[in-house]
């Protein structure tokens, strides 16, 4: 049999939610272009885009906010959130109240309507949006009715350019193909286990910083640097010890990654300090340099945590900021998952000790 390590170039399977790379650098949700829709869609239409086909928000937006409400209430809910966040980071309360929610969302039917969609993808959505909001927000009720699901995880007072960056930042995040997290999940729905199961299989295969932990550690490096020429040398010499360079490189897209341009215009239109601006100016200098010595791009995550820095997030929400964004592709994945019901079991090339007695 073929081996190809990592599943790099392998079809694992088939889908009709989006194209990654197609043409090289493109990124479409069922057939529409993703950076299009953040010009002209909200998240919450991207979302019943990615569910259900149907770029019309209004049942998507209805059960955020019912379910929104309804945790924010949950007194079960509120106090295990409270319990584990002394405990936990952010991503590993996210894993383990998502877990909770077990029962609630254990219906993983082979046909499960476009409604049943909904309500179960926009309540994993709620949860997560308000665990983040519960780490700087004390009124988690307050959303604004057009951009509901950005303006839940933002501060109350934010304004309207910050809310549309995160909307746009929540569009690009919200599928992506077979990528490790969404590729977790789907095997997981492909044992016919419940929905809760495998996005908490997605959760934890998001973190790593090889893929959505990227964003954290992407600005955790440049925040290390204080000039433009201490970040020269180090990433240099970084380079020059083979060490990766978290928010550079793609899987799939071997050219650019078209999410980060949109990202990356938005951390210019939103930088106030002079901090920022220096910031800013030293991460295009790594890109510049990645690209002059590795002919290496950046992803959505290096610019993507600069984002959410400029947006006031710490960063240990940047990932869970990614998991909001995310939970829609991995359920729509799981419902064409459990549509298709294959089991997903690849082989393995041996490499150890040949037959022994
Ligand atoms: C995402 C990633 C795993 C894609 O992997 P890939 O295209 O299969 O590439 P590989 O990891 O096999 O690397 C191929 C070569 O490029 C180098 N490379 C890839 N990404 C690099 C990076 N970010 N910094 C430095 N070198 C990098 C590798 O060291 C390797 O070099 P070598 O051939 O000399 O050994 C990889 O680019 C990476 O680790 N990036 C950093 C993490 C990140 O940003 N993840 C978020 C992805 S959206």
């Amino acid at each position: 049999m073929d081996y190809s390590p990592g599943l790099r170039g392998v079809v694992a399977g088939e889908t009709a939610i989006s194209t990654v790379g197609m043409e090289g650098t493109s990124l479409r949700y069922r057939g529409y272009d993703a950076i299009e829709l953040t010009k002209n869609s909200t998240y919450e239409a991207v979302a019943s885009l990615v569910i259900n086909d149907s770029l019309d928000e209004a049942d998507y937006k209805k059960s955020f906010s019912k379910y929104y409400l309804q945790i924010s209430k949950d007194k079960n809910l509120n106090q295990l959130l409270e319990e584990v966040k002394e405990k936990l980071s952010p991503m590993d309360v996210i894993r383990t109240v998502v877990s909770y929610m077990g029962e609630l969302t254990t219906l993983m039917k082979k046909k499960l309507d476009n409604q049943d969609k909904v309500e179960l993808t926009a309540r994993i959505n709620a949860t997560v949006c308000y665990i983040i909001a519960s780490y700087h927000k004390d009124d988690c009720d307050e959303l604004d009715d057009s951009y509901l699901v950005a303006s839940s995880m933002l501060p109350n007072n934010a304004n309207k350019e910050k809310i549309e960056a995160l909307d746009d930042m929540l569009i690009l995040y919200a599928e992506h193909g077979f990528n490790a997290s969404t590729f977790a999940a789907r095997v997981t729905a492909s044992t016919r286990s419940d929905l809760t199961s495998a996005i908490v299989s997605g959760i934890g295969t998001l973190k790593g910083e090889l893929h959505g932990g990227a964003n954290e550690e992407a600005v955790k490096l440049v925040n290390s640097f204080n000039s433009i020429e201490e970040a020269e040398n180090e990433i240099l010499k970084m380079l020059e010890e083979k060490k990766k360079i978290m928010g550079f490189g793609h899987g799939v897209y071997k050219i650019q990654d078209p999410r980060s341009d949109v990202v990356k215009k938005w951390v210019e239109s939103l930088i106030e300090t002079d901090f920022s601006k220096n910031r800013f100016e030293i991460a295009k200098k790594i890109d510049e340099i990645m690209t002059k010595e590795k002919k290496l791009f950046p992803n959505v995550d290096f610019y993507g945590g600069l984002l959410l820095s400029e947006l006031g997030f710490e960063v240990d929400l940047f990932t869970p900021i990614f998991v909001a964004g995310r939970s829609v592709g991995w359920s729509a994945h799981c419902f064409e998952q459990r549509e298709q019901d294959t089991l997903i079991r690849p082989a393995a090339k041996y490499i150890g000790i040949e037959e022994r007695e």
